[in-house]
């Protein structure tokens, strides 16, 4: 049977619509790999739930699914398919992996499932960067909380967030005190100049195409013309290009540095640490400035391949608007005061909603409970908009 057969006899079987391209490709790679498999084994569930910290009822939900799952080939081959991919070919992030459409435990936590499957690798890895066993389960505590919000949510145990933990089970992200950093590279949008005096200066990239507002052009699904295109030139003496303003929002007048005094710091893909706030309560200042120290700290020593050379955040909380209506000295105000502020590809407000309201909401009808609810609804209603920005903060300070 070739490889796209047996692919497509088993979404018929296990009612999957779609699955990414390149499986159709790497799918026969699979047919005989052989990794032991000990997510399959409902002891083995408990005993990796309970190192990684688990809540029992968690990890129970977890057993029961894996006993099922080991009854149903069909399920199990897409297992080891989607091991292979996430911690042997290591592709890249399932955002767009297929949901099983069945309501089964072995259904809706099949992708924990695989996830839980890496556990031993990661583990392995964790130890051998010599990284302490308290900052793994850390880590890992953003798993449990996703699992415990599904429940929450839909009365039953299951994973939508899949995609986005495969980052932690891959070792990539490690959970600092409050704040999670990830290895990553630096947004295409910007190009980082300092000078001798250390001060900062970001430049839009060249060819970046900007609405009038100062946003990029995919802002909004691209709902306003383009205004202008950056450009950034370069010469022994000269560096011209267009800054960003406090709020992150570029400027059609062009700045002149001294080329002799600026130099460029960071370029787009250069690496850096994408600062990630998991909903686990207030982000109290002083936690957050420790977890910076630490990130500065652990890294070098747990991650040297990484020589990171800036703190990036892209979030809601990087909308520089924020500052105009909440206090000064509150957490998320500091949080964003402590970045240099630009503009991000597709900016718009969806995330707000989803972090602020858990989803779209009818302004008319929207909760009211706090400083946020209120603010958010109150400039709408002012006839502003709401816009995702990005953060950046040089490592030197
Ligand atoms: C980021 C976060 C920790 C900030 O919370 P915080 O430390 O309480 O922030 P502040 O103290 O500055 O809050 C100011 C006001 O906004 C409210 N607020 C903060 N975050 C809120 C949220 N997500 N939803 C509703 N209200 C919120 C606070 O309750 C406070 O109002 P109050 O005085 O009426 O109680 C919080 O928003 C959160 O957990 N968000 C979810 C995770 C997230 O969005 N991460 C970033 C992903 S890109």
């Amino acid at each position: 049977m070739t490889a796209s057969t047996e692919l497509d006899r088993l979404c018929a079987e296990l009612g999957l619509a779609e699955v990414p391209a390149s499986w159709r490709a790497t799918w026969n790679l699979t047919a005989t790999f052989d990794d032991d498999m000990p997510v399959l084994d409902p002891s083995w569930v408990a005993a990796a739930g309970q190192a990684i910290g688990l809540e029992a009822e968690a990890t129970r939900a977890l057993g029961d699914a894996a006993s099922e799952l080991a009854q149903r080939p069909g399920l199990i081959r897409l297992m080891r398919h989607c091991h292979h991919e996430l911690f042997v070919a290591r592709e890249p992030a399932p955002g767009s992996w297929p949901t099983l459409p069945g309501t089964s435990a072995a259904d809706r936590l099949f992708h924990a499932l695989v996830l839980l499957s890496g556990w031993p690798r990661l583990e392995r890895r964790h130890r051998a960067r010599g990284i302490p066993s308290d900052i793994t389960r850390a880590t890992l505590a953003d798993f449990a909380m996703r699992l415990r919000e599904h429940q929450r949510k839909h009365g039953q145990w299951g994973l939508d967030a899949h995609g986005w933990l495969s980052r932690h089970f891959r070792d990539r992200i490690y959970q600092l005190g409050r704040l999670q950093f990830e290895t990553a590279g630096a947004e295409k949008t910007v190009h980082v100049y300092q000078d001798d005096d250390g001060e900062v200066a970001l430049l839009a990239a060249p060819g970046s195409a900007f609405r009038a507002d100062g946003l990029l052009a995919s802002a909004f699904a691209g709902d306003a013309p383009v205004a202008f295109t950056a450009a950034l030139s370069i010469d022994a003496v000269r560096i011209v290009g267009h800054p960003f303003d406090r709020d992150g929002l570029v400027r059609a007048e062009p700045i002149v540095l001294d080329a002799r005094r600026w130099r460029c710091v960071l370029r787009p893909g250069d690496p850096v640490l994408a600062v990630h706030i998991t909903a686990y309560g207030p982000m109290d200042d002083a936690a957050c400035s420790a977890s910076f120290a630490q990130a500065l700290d652990f890294f070098p020593k747990h991650v040297p391949e990484h020589p990171f050379a800036a703190f990036t955040c892209v979030s809601w909380l990087m909308d520089g608007q924020l500052a105009r209506w909440l206090p000064a000295d509150g957490n998320i105000v500091r949080f964003l005061r402590r970045y240099h502020l630009f503009p991000i590809e597709g900016a718009d407000a969806t995330q707000h909603f989803e972090r602020i309201f858990g989803g779209a909401v009818d302004l008319a009808t929207a909760p009211q409970a706090t400083q946020l609810q209120r603010v958010l609804v109150a400039h709408l209603r002012a006839g502003g908009r709401w816009h995702r920005g990005g953060g950046l903060i040089l490592r030197g300070g």
